[in-house]
């Protein structure tokens, strides 16, 4: 076995990966017509409405409310909901802190489940174990860009009455059993910041089938202003999470290349599962019949047992082989209820409202292990971030890599 390029072995990967360019001809033509029509504002604008019909028919459903992030696209689900101060929100231990911040600011109490440690997403046991009789709804987070078991999890909501929001911010036109992840929940998010399949720097959108939560999303938006209705006089909370005409106009181009993003990394990263299934102590993530990975990031599990160096020696190691990727699968590497907002109950100042109030009969703390399977997950995963330019060839030196420094390190015995 050639030695790692980590100690002056040949390096793997000796041309560059393929690239390309995110935007171009089809954004400058959008954006050049929104100056033409010398107007930003949505309301009074084409190219939010036109984004919000075309995203809305591309997932055959029949509302979207397009807004300025992810994070606020979460936000307005939440908000559709109306549910209670103090209700607990069920949610994934390894997610954005974007899936976590409306809920907060709905001084409601997010309430982590584990995940399967081959998919990385929510089970419905995990779920059920932590649904009380202050549970109000269940945030399902598709992660990674693989959709979670939704038929488990809808019957969950069923049987306990639960709205389910999908949270589909790193999974666009991911498949699962014949449907689209986004089109199953009561109402489900989507974000277009910069690192996701399709961007516009940032912007959020939401889908739903159902009126009454179209319409308070299109407040909640907005001030709580009824622009449609021309009236306003707020009767609830509601942030300004406007998206620009600009966003629109880039949102609208980019949406006519999302079909063959995914395509392409979805075949890309089938190939580097297929490859990685192969080496010893390797595991790519597994993807359940009838389901289509879009591969926002790929994973794979290093099984540090039989493997013997840490890591971040690993992914040390694959680097030094031109494979550029991150250990502990994203930086800052942890639980969402490790950061220190959960562990120090400090999401407002000076106070440990909304976790624990006697106004809201709440009582909560985060605590280690609450999630073991998302805690070891965080611990042995190397992630390679795939990239629709990137080559068959690129794809095949990735696995050479991981092959070459997990034979390097495995013992055998
Ligand atoms: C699962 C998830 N939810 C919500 C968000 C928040 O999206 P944004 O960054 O657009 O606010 C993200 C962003 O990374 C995410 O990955």
């Amino acid at each position: 076995m050639s030695s790692l390029a980590l100690y002056g072995g040949p390096r793997t990967k000796t041309t560059p990966f393929g690239s390309g360019k995110r935007f171009g001809e089809e954004e400058k033509k959008q954006l050049m017509q929104v100056i033409d029509e010398d107007m930003l504002f949505y309301f009074f604008g084409k190219k939010v409405f036109e984004l919000q019909e075309t995203f809305a028919r591309l997932y055959g459903m029949n509302y979207c409310i397009a807004c300025s992030s992810g994070t606020a696209a979460v936000h307005i689900a939440i908000g559709t909901l109306e549910l209670t101060p103090g209700t607990e929100v069920i949610t994934s231990a390894i997610t954005d802190m974007g899936t976590l911040t409306g809920i907060l600011y709905q001084n409601l109490i997010p309430v982590f489940a584990d995940i399967d440690p081959l998919t990385y997403n929510l089970t419905a046991e995990s779920i059920e174990q932590r649904i009380t009789p202050r549970t109000g709804a269940i945030v399902v987070v598709h992660h990674a860009g693989l959709a979670a078991d939704m038929d488990k999890i809808m019957a969950l909501g069923e049987k306990y009455h639960l709205p389910i929001i999908e949270d589909c911010a790193q999974a666009y036109l991911c498949g699962y059993q014949g449907r689209w992840v986004g089109t199953m929940g009561a109402i489900n998010a989507f974000s277009l910041n910069h690192f996701k399949h399709i961007t516009c720097g940032s912007g959020g959108m939401v889908l739903t089938n159902d009126e009454k939560k179209r319409k308070i999303a299109s407040l909640f938006v907005d001030k709580c202003y009824d622009r449609e209705a021309g009236k306003r006089n707020p009767y609830f909370l509601a942030p300004n999470y406007q998206m620009t005409e600009l966003q629109g106009a880039v949102a609208l181009a980019q949406l006519k290349k999302l079909e063959w993003i995914v395509e392409r990394r979805n075949r890309l990263g089938t190939q580097l599962t297929e490859y990685l299934q192969q080496i010893p102590g390797i595991t790519p993530p597994s993807v359940p019949a009838g389901c289509r990975h879009s591969y926002f990031l790929f994973m794979f599990r290093v099984d540090l047992s039989r493997i013997r160096v840490s890591l971040v020696d690993f992914s040390k190691a694959l680097a030094a082989e031109g494979i550029p990727n991150a250990p502990h699968m994203i930086t800052g590497g942890m639980c969402e209820y490790q950061y220190d907002i959960f562990r120090n109950l400090s999401a407002f100042p000076n106070s440990r409202h909304p976790f624990v109030s006697s106004d809201l009969g709440t009582n909560i703390s985060y605590q280690e292990g609450l999630c073991p399977q998302a805690e070891k997950a965080f611990l042995e995963t190397i992630n390679l971030q795939i990239n629709e330019f990137y080559t068959e060839k690129d794809i095949r030196e990735m696995a050479d890599a991981v092959e070459k420094v997990a034979g390097f390190y495995r013992s055998e015995g």
